[in-house]
């Protein structure tokens, strides 16, 4: 991965100058010099404006703008443009609107009404990008590439007949003979086996429970289809413009599943992350952390760059909570303490029309004499204070692996219980290990695992055998690892492991279960160590386990519940079901403790610590002050800080530590 192409960690927007007289430009980038702005986005949804034509372009005022912003010496990340297609094209071609599962066409009015399949669209998104390229790759101010805006942000999945066809080809090259899919797909079952490629659909709706492995396939698909498009955008730029970095806004999210961004990764050649919380969720800042460490895992441990949130409410949730004073600051540290080396913000100025006139920005409708921009004004000067953090890496002593295939296949259809979400898994075991001040990185369950004090694999519902063999090595040599419920139980064609379950970590565990036993909603069952848990039990033997905690009640009475097997130089936890909040932290509290894990003092619920190179980043979202063991520099305060930093409630503090 680059390093990031801003200085320090920089603070930047999104700039949508086509929504405002140019009379307003200059106070722009005026009012960005106060607040520290050091990049811009520069022209995500202004393709109708540069192309008003087919064979019309107009740079001219886009030539303006940019000449303004590095007069005002403001870097730009250039986007492609081609997020949102003109009318007039949409108007000519509307074989290239999506459609969705049930047919039906989404037609043009708001945004990314495209398949990125669709060879006429490609084709005119990349005659743009081709004259972006020319125009601007030289530009002085241009230091990045932002091709379309977060693929796959509302529509991830395409059922047209566009997508059908390029479908039917991803297949053929995955399997080669329709034999190797019928065999994948199960397709004995119902009667569902194919005779040719050709006779195979994308999973339009069906009568009963459709094929998972043909669901599965598509997703995979799904996601393949847009990075193809991503790369079809950077090839074009990397040849124009080889010495301009080229990346996409991804989405790392609890509620977007639809892309596999480990795939991607290798793809871009720098990481940027959207992140917007989301108040519907029992612990958004929790949520946020998971995504910062799962972003960070996606680059591979390199420094990342949060490409767009939000400075207050967001305008598309049921109720868009504001931000209180100080969390606009609390929120952009927790995204720099784990690993982003700069913090955007969708958008510069709140629109005045349009369909996101009532999100935040960082100059709200109210102007410059807010509230608002006065912290943003705060936040630039704190981001500047930190500067030198810039580059350095996040240590982290646990491993939690996270896997979107998996995510796909759990979340599928036809399974013991409905009522299982592979992303509330977890995000329970991060939670659990964030607030114990352990930092745990988010990775693809067949990395390189030899570092890390403690695996966590939480609900791996699909696992390879390369997983297994992994997860077996890194125990054997010393390694301490929790598995629980639902993991290993397919492979990647979602075909049970027979013999017993958990398939792939059976042995490994020491454990075998013959059947599952889902709990209805609302029931709990008792550990006999005195935990409580619920959702989830199996009927589970431990033939080569030690039995930690058996049920006392549910249908299970007496059936383990928690067991442990020594292997090798190590330790392999198996956890049947689902643990309540105390008993997660309890038992987290355990393995972190035995695995010898760095706990950071001073953490709490509410009280977050992470450790990133020299820096000790101290969140403070609770209610009181708090005093934190730390020795050093304040970086925000310019302080000493000799033995414990004093931290307000909802402050935060930076100390560059001493070595002692
Ligand atoms: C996404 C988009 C932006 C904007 C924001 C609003 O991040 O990329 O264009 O719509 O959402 O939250």
């Amino acid at each position: 991965m680059a390093l990031l192409p801003f200085d320090g960690i920089s603070l930047g927007c999104d700039y949508n100058p086509e929504q405002w007289p140019p009379s307003v430009w200059r106070e722009d980038v005026e009012l960005m010099r106060e607040a520290g702005v050091g990049f811009v986005t520069l022209g995500v949804f202004s393709w109708a404006l540069l192309q008003p034509g087919p064979d019309r372009y107009d740079f001219g005022w886009f030539d303006e703008v940019l000449g303004l912003l590095h007069d005002g010496g403001i870097a730009v990340d250039m986007a492609t443009a081609t997020a949102a297609p003109p009318p007039w094209l949409t108007h000519a071609h509307p074989e290239m609107l999506p459609v969705d599962a049930e047919g039906r066409t989404l037609w043009p009015g708001s945004r990314q009404s495209w398949c990125p399949s669709s060879p006429v669209f490609r084709d005119h998104a990349l005659r743009l990008v081709e004259q972006l390229a020319n125009r601007y790759g030289s530009h002085p101010a241009v230091r990045l590439w932002h091709v379309s805006n977060e693929l796959g942000c509302h529509i991830g999945k395409y059922w047209c007949d566009v997508s059908a066809a390029a479908f039917r080809r991803w297949l053929a090259d995955r399997y080669g003979t329709v034999d190797a899919l019928n065999d994948a797909w199960g397709t004995a079952f119902w009667s569902q086996h194919y005779s040719s490629f050709d006779e195979v659909l994308p999973p339009r709706i069906t009568p009963a429970v459709p094929n998972p492995t043909h669901e599965l396939d598509f997703a995979r698909f799904s996601s393949d289809a847009l990075l193809d498009y991503y790369r079809a955008e950077r090839d074009v730029l990397r040849r124009l413009t080889p010495d301009v970095p080229v990346t996409t806004n991804l989405m790392v999210s609890s509620h977007q599943s639809e892309q596999d961004y480990f795939r991607w990764a290798p793809e871009l050649d720098l990481i940027a992350q959207d992140h917007y919380l989301d108040a519907r969720l029992a612990h958004p800042r929790a949520e946020q952390a998971f995504t910062d460490d799962l972003t960070r895992g996606v680059a591979g441990g390199a420094a990342w760059l949060l490409m767009e949130s939000a400075t207050s409410a967001v305008n598309w949730q049921p109720v868009n909570v504001a931000k209180r004073p100080g969390e606009l600051l609390v929120d952009s540290l927790r995204h720099v303490a784990r690993g982003a080396d700069g913090v955007a913000f969708f958008q510069w100025r709140a629109s005045r029309a349009g369909g996101e006139k009532f999100h935040s920005a960082l100059v709200p409708h109210a102007g410059r004499d807010s509230q608002r921009f006065r912290e943003v004004v705060g936040l630039g000067d704190a981001l500047r204070r930190i500067g030198e953090v810039a580059g350095s890496r996040v240590k982290a002593d646990v491993a939690l692996l996270f896997d979107w295939n998996s995510w796909w296949a759990c979340d599928l259809g036809s399974h013991p219980t409905g009522e299982l979400r592979y992303v509330d898994a977890v995000h329970r075991w991060h939670r659990a290990v964030t607030e114990l001040g352990a930092t745990a990185d988010v990775v693809h369950p067949e990395s390189d695992l030899a570092g890390y004090r403690l695996v966590i694999v939480p609900t791996l519902y699909l696992a390879s055998d390369a997983t297994a063999a992994a997860l077996d090595a890194y125990v054997r040599a010393g390694g301490q690892m929790l598995v629980t419920y639902f993991s290993g139980i397919v492979d990647e064609r979602d075909h049970i492991r027979l013999g017993g379950y958990p398939g792939a970590f059976r042995e490994l565990l020491g454990v075998r279960a013959e059947e599952f036993a889902p709990l209805p909603p609302g029931q709990t069952v008792a550990l006999d160590d005195g935990s409580t848990a619920d959702l989830w039990t199996e009927v589970l033997t431990a033939p080569d386990a030690e039995v930690v905690a058996r049920y006392t009640d549910g249908p299970l009475p007496g059936t383990p519940a928690l067991t442990r097997r020594a292997v090798g130089e190590g330790v392999a936890w198996y956890l049947a079901t689902r643990l309540d909040d105390a008993a997660t932290a309890a038992l987290a509290d355990r393995l972190t403790r035995d695995a010898g894990v760095t706990r950071l003092a001073g953490a709490q619920p509410g009280v977050e610590l992470v450790r990133r190179g020299h820096h000790l980043f101290v969140l403070n979202r609770s209610h009181d002050p708090v005093k934190v063991p730390a020795r050093g520099l304040d970086l925000l305060t310019g302080e000493r800080v000799g033995g414990t930093v004093d931290v307000p409630a909802g402050g935060a503090a930076v100390v560059r530590e001493e070595e002692t």
